[in-house]
């Protein structure tokens, strides 16, 4: 008989909505895990995302208050899409009510937060999911396995990217996404969390970084209305720079970070984010080089990648390879090779993996180790930006759980555009 689990969603934005619409796909593509969901209640403190809960997305209530949501009773699992700095509470709440975890990244805005969820879930047993959903495209699987089997032979290099424009326009008005209180770090733990991630996942642990960060657009207009994610401030006066008149506030975390990185393997690599970059729309990329060959993906081209093998006969030349049954789950969305999946597919392999994990098929990976290393990833870099040297990729220490909630680093140190220091103070 078919298992029902009640769903609670906690923040109705991007994705709030695509978290629910992967449930609804399950059935369509995991036929086996023979789960109907009950979308029970979300919680929002906007009215309108509220009302959006109800009348579009098919929650049977919308509330203000989160916690009223991951207590109902009818509630077994609960998407975590709030706003990162809500995160790490909510996510507790949830541990605490014994329900299980989907939890968007970065599930906190310090190490110390992220590793307390994790030692919270591992005491209650909680299932733990977390957004890292470029873990899931099928050429990604195909890239660690080749590395794993050896094909590239010792991996020696890797270049990680993820260069995206939706902060470019100086109009974008300020959201969440640019204050320390509500995001913690900016494209750190926004993109670079994703860089670090794949990058794991291929080639291994980084063991230390060197890094620096910048602020491109050191101020933005206040929003008006329903701004979201790429909103632009409409205005009939042509592009307005923030210092043109219109009422603006400072950004206060990195639009952009570049770090070296050394991985405990022995490679070397370098990675970058930017999300005031023009030009790239959402470039997120890997490299990877290796004694026998290399290979090269970006997510612009998601089901294509570029392969290298020294021993293919003849000068071998980059062999385009084309996603296709075999890679990965995508078998479960296309039944022939090249036929495209799409960025929303990603989401509802990572709630397959979620709750097959609930029903107690096998443990969540990507989950909440993963995160803990992402983000000890980014703290190097944080700090390394603040001391310019080298900086271990480590834990917070001991002390991490009950006993410390929450770091507190030094002032980020950043260099605007035009090369001013600029002090923010981290929260
Ligand atoms: N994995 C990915 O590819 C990916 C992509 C985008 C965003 N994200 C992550 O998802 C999270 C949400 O991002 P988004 O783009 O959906 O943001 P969003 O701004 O579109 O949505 C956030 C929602 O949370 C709501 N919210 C704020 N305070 C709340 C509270 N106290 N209780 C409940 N809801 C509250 C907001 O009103 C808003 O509706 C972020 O942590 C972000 O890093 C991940």
């Amino acid at each position: 008989m078919s298992r029902r689990l009640g769903v609670g969603l906690l923040g109705v934005g991007w994705m709030g909505a695509l978290h629910t619409r992967s449930y609804r796909r399950l059935a369509d593509h995991y036929p086996e895990l023979d789960v109907t969901f009950e979308l029970v209640a979300a919680a929002d403190p906007d009215p309108r995302r509220r009302r959006r809960a109800v009348e579009q997305l098919g929650y049977g209530r919308a509330d203000e208050d989160w916690r009223s949501v991951v207590e109902d009773p009818g509630v077994d699992v609960v998407s975590v899409t709030s706003p990162n700095y809500l995160h790490r509470e909510m996510a507790l709440g949830v541990i605490a009510a014994n329900k299980q975890l989907w939890v968007e990244k970065p599930v906190g805005t310090s190490v110390a937060q992220t590793e307390q969820v994790a030692l919270a879930a591992a005491a209650a047993g909680t299932v733990g999911a977390v957004g890292f959903n470029y873990r899931h495209v099928p050429l990604i699987e195909h890239a660690v396995s080749l590395v794993a089997g050896g094909s590239l032979g010792a991996i020696t290099g890797v270049r990680g990217w993820f260069l995206n424009d939706y902060a470019s326009d100086p109009r974008g008005p300020i959201n969440w996404r640019f204050l320390r209180s509500e995001a913690g770090s900016g494209v750190l733990g926004d993109l670079m969390s994703h860089v670090v991630d794949l990058a794991a996942a291929i080639v291994g642990p980084l063991s230390e970084v060197v890094a620096s960060t910048d602020v491109v657009i050191g101020r933005r207009p206040l929003a008006s209305g329903d701004a979201d994610h790429f909103s632009v401030v409409a205005t009939d006066r042509g592009p307005v720079m923030p210092e043109g008149g219109m009422p603006s506030v400072p950004v206060e975390n990195e639009d952009s970070a570049r770090a070296l990185v050394h991985f405990a393997g022995g490679a070397t690599g370098f990675l970058e984010a930017g999300r005031a970059v023009v030009g790239p729309h959402c470039s997120l990329g890997i490299a990877v080089y290796g004694s026998a060959g290399s290979l090269l993906w970006d997510f612009e081209r998601m089901n294509e990648m570029d392969l290298y093998l020294a021993d293919a006969p003849g000068d071998p030349g980059y062999r385009r390879v084309l996603a296709r049954p075999g890679h990965g789950d995508y078998a479960r969305f296309q039944p022939g090779p090249a036929i495209s999946m799409g960025y929303d597919d990603l989401k509802v392999v990572e709630a397959a993996r979620f709750v097959r994990a609930v029903l107690g098929g096998e443990p969540c990976a990507p989950g909440l180790a993963e995160a803990v290393s992402a983000a000890q990833a980014i703290d190097a870099m944080e700090r390394s930006a603040v001391s310019r040297s080298w900086e271990p990729v480590s834990s917070a220490g001991p002390a991490v759980g009950s006993q410390r909630a929450t770091v507190a680093p030094g002032p980020e140190v950043t260099r605007t555009r035009e090369g001013a220091s600029q002090r923010t103070d981290q929260v």
